[in-house]
């Protein structure tokens, strides 16, 4: 038994579940106790937009290192885009993905495509896909071009109960076109990586008008502009890219306001060499799975801006309700898996300690405020800070 004592409440933990949370549990021997005191206990992180490269890439990320990547950022749950090799588009590596997840540290969960091969033509076969472990359709990195693909796909998604992230590029144009067919199928679309003012009133826009829309920002779109790249350079690169502090002060008020529902971090691995080539070869994405609670504590709690129990919200709580997973939950009765924090420690960004293969972050040498200490997966501490 894992009993957590020193925060608000002890929380006690046997078999891989919350069995009771209570003022002062008395500790037995049987008893392994986590100190909490001056710590913010929450329902472990849940990410809904990662790339764990696998199959196809696994020099840049596998399952197991991308697992332990998350764990040391305080995540729990998170879910990796099927923009592999092949593109995860079919049952059998849905059923390949969710069978090597058994054995990682945390919990792991496919996104499987909305077109074959993710080229934007034919519809994948979504009642398949879902019934093999699939938690949600897309094609990101590939925008969906032609808008009449993009409208069969709501109507099967909305028929089968499954939700499509939108990968938008040219944002304002096709955040606009994919709320529009959504408010006309009364589908549900979860736009991902929302970076651009325009994109952010938008979707307030057809949220007020009753569309069911949700939407995601990335701690580098609401923590850095484009100037970081003359500094950065590739490892500042990613799509959708950094844009104006315009954009930062809309995605930050779209946050503020419940426009935005999730931080995710699209943690995206690459080789050092790929990174290593002039701007314009070199690929799109960083990783971020080990600064994104820091950058959000430090951004947006540090700041004022936002509560812890906001916070909580954006990256935990929300995140699982938008794609329906036992996830998000501190109850009594519920998996115990847990993330367990310092808010205030201060420390020195060294991509050299993460437990990702890959490096490409723009967040090296940088000070950051707030840090997992223990995160806990399904009862078991799966990383202590
Ligand atoms: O920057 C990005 N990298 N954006 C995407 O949409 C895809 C991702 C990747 O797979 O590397
Ligand atoms: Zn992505």
């Amino acid at each position: 038994m894992l009993l957590i004592k020193g925060s608000k409440s002890d929380i006690l933990i046997k078999d891989g579940k919350i069995v009771e949370i209570s003022e002062d549990i008395p500790v037995t021997k049987d008893m392994f106790v986590c100190d909490a005191s001056g710590l913010v206990v929450a329902p472990g992180l849940v990410d809904m937009h990662v790339h764990f490269r696998e199959p196809g890439f696994e020099y840049k990320e596998d399952i197991y290192t991308g697992a332990a990547a998350a764990a040391a950022g305080g995540f729990t749950t998170v879910c990796c885009m099927p923009n592999t090799s092949p593109v995860a588009d079919n049952k059998e590596i849905i059923e390949m993905i969710t069978r090597k997840a058994k054995q990682a540290l945390i919990n792991v969960l496919p996104i499987t495509a909305v077109t074959v091969g993710q080229e934007g033509e034919t519809l994948t076969d979504f009642a398949a896909l879902k019934k093999a472990g699939a938690v949600a359709l897309s094609d990101d990195g590939m925008p969906i071009k032609n808008k009449e693909i993009m409208r069969k796909a709501m109507i099967e998604a909305e028929k089968n109960d499954i939700l499509i992230i939108s990968h938008c590029e040219e944002e304002e144009p096709m955040v606009e076109r994919d709320v529009n067919l959504a408010g006309e199928t009364g589908a549900r679309i979860h736009i991902a990586h929302v970076s651009t003012a325009e994109a952010v009133e938008t979707i307030r826009k057809a949220k007020a008008a009753g569309v069911r829309v949700t939407a995601e920002v990335t701690p580098h779109h609401f923590s850095l502009t484009d100037d970081i790249i003359a500094e950065k350079g590739t490892n500042a690169k990613m799509s959708p890219p950094l844009r104006k502090q315009k954009d930062v002060d809309a995605i930050i008020e779209g946050l503020e306001d419940g426009t935005i529902d999730a931080i995710a971090t699209d943690h995206a691995p690459h080789s050092a060499e790929e990174k290593a080539l002039p701007f314009r070869d070199a690929p799109n994405g960083i990783i971020g799975l080990e600064t994104s609670l820091a950058l959000t504590l430090t951004h947006l709690y540090h700041t004022k801006i936002l509560s812890i129990s906001e916070i909580i919200d954006l990256m935990s709580v929300r995140p699982a309700e938008i794609l329906e997973l036992k996830a998000g939950l501190l109850k009594k009765g519920s998996i115990a898996d847990l993330v367990i924090f310092d808010p205030d420690e201060k420390w020195s960004v060294d991509p050299e300690k993460f437990k990702s293969k890959a490096r490409n972050t723009p967040f090296g040498g940088m000070e950051l405020i707030g840090r997992a200490k223990y995160t806990i997966s399904r009862g078991k501490i799966v990383y202590k800070g």
